[in-house]
């Protein structure tokens, strides 16, 4: 019962803290980028759709229906530090796509599965879902890997935004069109974590099968929109997944550490994994060079900010703000955030890059969104997609 549990806990990845938006991205289209034709929404995206799991799903799963090592998400003190009220984000705050959203002055996009009707929602939705893997979900069950309970995976997410399109062109009025971004959150985390150490034991599945699954499921899906007209698009890559208080706390071993003080056989996994989806990633510029396909380095920027955290306001890299147990992680499987003796966090999250073992706090979100969004951590960089930004779908 004990591992079963503590392995559940190594399904989800995800994380946020931070006080107040990012001002407008401006200066692209002030700059020339403004779309021509005059009225309408003359700047940059009118419309974000955005994928992923945990790290960027704004609502649609809760505790009843996201993964299970982390069921206390609809509790406090989830939402604390700016909804001061759950949302079912993964965060004590704004997600990072919460603060795209406000850096291109739309509005926190609406979780799929909330949406009233079928009706559009004109300023985009978000497909993510805690928990979601870039394998199809059958693969899990079909080798009989027990931690792999959310069966929505990025076919499911595409078929999602399938049925959303079609609703919406039923209704459409064409002049309304505006451009959009879609922003493909980090994908993979859950694939690994799912079959990964206890869970793997009895598998003949091995790692590079997963991760060749994993990155070619996460290309076929960018085609997927490539084919369906999208024209601007960004991808993350994968965090150091090696760095995250959880797989610290399951991965003892002091032999398997990096020059950070991280698993580094788990941040092997995250960079090949990265490089092989940038190879993709390029051959899809090849075959599609209308397109603008930017790659958000997320271990880099991650990276950055482990490395000399004061530089970027923040005191903890590695401990967790909400959780128990002390010791250098204050983690502890059985009582994870918002669990009752882990239900008082630290008194300033936006000191710690992780909220509850596994995501992140707002705070950090909000150094990520400035790093990809104007850091230099994002290839071809934010504003050509902005001065880009074609009117499309
Ligand atoms: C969307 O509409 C097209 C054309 O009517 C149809 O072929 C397709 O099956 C529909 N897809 C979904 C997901 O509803
Ligand atoms: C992914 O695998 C499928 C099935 O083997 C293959 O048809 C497809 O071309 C692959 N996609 C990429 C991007 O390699």
């Amino acid at each position: 019962m004990a591992s079963l549990r503590i392995t559940v806990l190594s399904l989800l990845f995800l994380t946020a803290s931070a006080a107040s938006s990012p001002p407008p991205l401006m200066s692209a289209a002030a700059a020339g980028g403004v779309r021509g034709g005059g009225g309408g929404h003359a700047e940059s995206f009118s419309k974000i759709y955005a994928f992923g799991d945990s790290y960027t799903d704004t609502g649609n799963t809760g505790s009843r229906t996201g993964p299970s090592g982390y069921s206390h998400v609809s509790n406090p003190p989830y939402g604390i530090t700016y909804f001061h009220r759950p949302t079912n984000r993964y965060s004590d705050g704004r997600l990072l796509v919460d603060f795209l959203a406000a850096a291109l002055s739309l509005p926190y996009l609406p979780p799929y599965l909330s949406l009233s009707s079928s009706s559009s929602s004109p300023h985009g939705v978000n497909f993510a879902v805690a928990g979601s893997t870039a394998i199809e979900h059958d693969f899990f069950v079909n080798h009989n890997f027990p931690l792999a309970q959310t069966p929505q995976s990025l076919a499911t997410q595409l078929a999602w935004f399938n049925h959303f399109l079609n609703d919406t062109n039923d209704e459409k009025d064409e002049k309304d069109e505006g451009a959009a971004l879609f922003w493909v959150g980090e994908i993979g985390a859950n694939d690994y974590a799912y079959t990964s150490t206890t869970a793997a034991a009895s598998s003949s599945v091995t790692s590079s099968t997963v991760q060749t699954l994993a990155v070619n499921r996460t290309l076929d899906f960018l085609e997927a929109l490539l084919r369906k007209g999208a024209t601007s698009v960004v991808v993350q890559g994968l965090p150091m997944l090696g760095c995250l208080p959880l797989t610290l706390y399951l991965a003892p071993d002091s032999d398997d550490r990096d020059s950070l003080g991280c698993v580094a056989t788990m941040n092997r996994i995250s960079r090949t994994h990265n490089a092989r989806l940038l190879s993709g990633i390029r051959a899809l510029r090849r075959a599609h060079p209308h397109a603008d396909l930017a790659y958000a380095d997320f271990y880099a920027a991650h990276r950055a900010v482990l490395a000399t955290p004061a530089a970027y306001g923040i005191r903890e890299p590695f401990r967790t703000c909400c959780g128990a147990g002390g010791g250098p992680y204050n983690f502890d499987a059985f009582a994870t955030c918002g669990a009752p003796a882990a239900a008082k966090p630290c008194a300033d999250p936006s000191q710690y890059v992780n909220w509850d073992g596994v995501h992140l706090t707002e705070g950090m979100n909000k150094v990520l969104a400035e790093l990809f969004l104007r850091g230099g951590y994002m290839d071809p960089p934010f504003t050509r997609l902005i001065s880009n930004a074609k009117v499309t779908l």
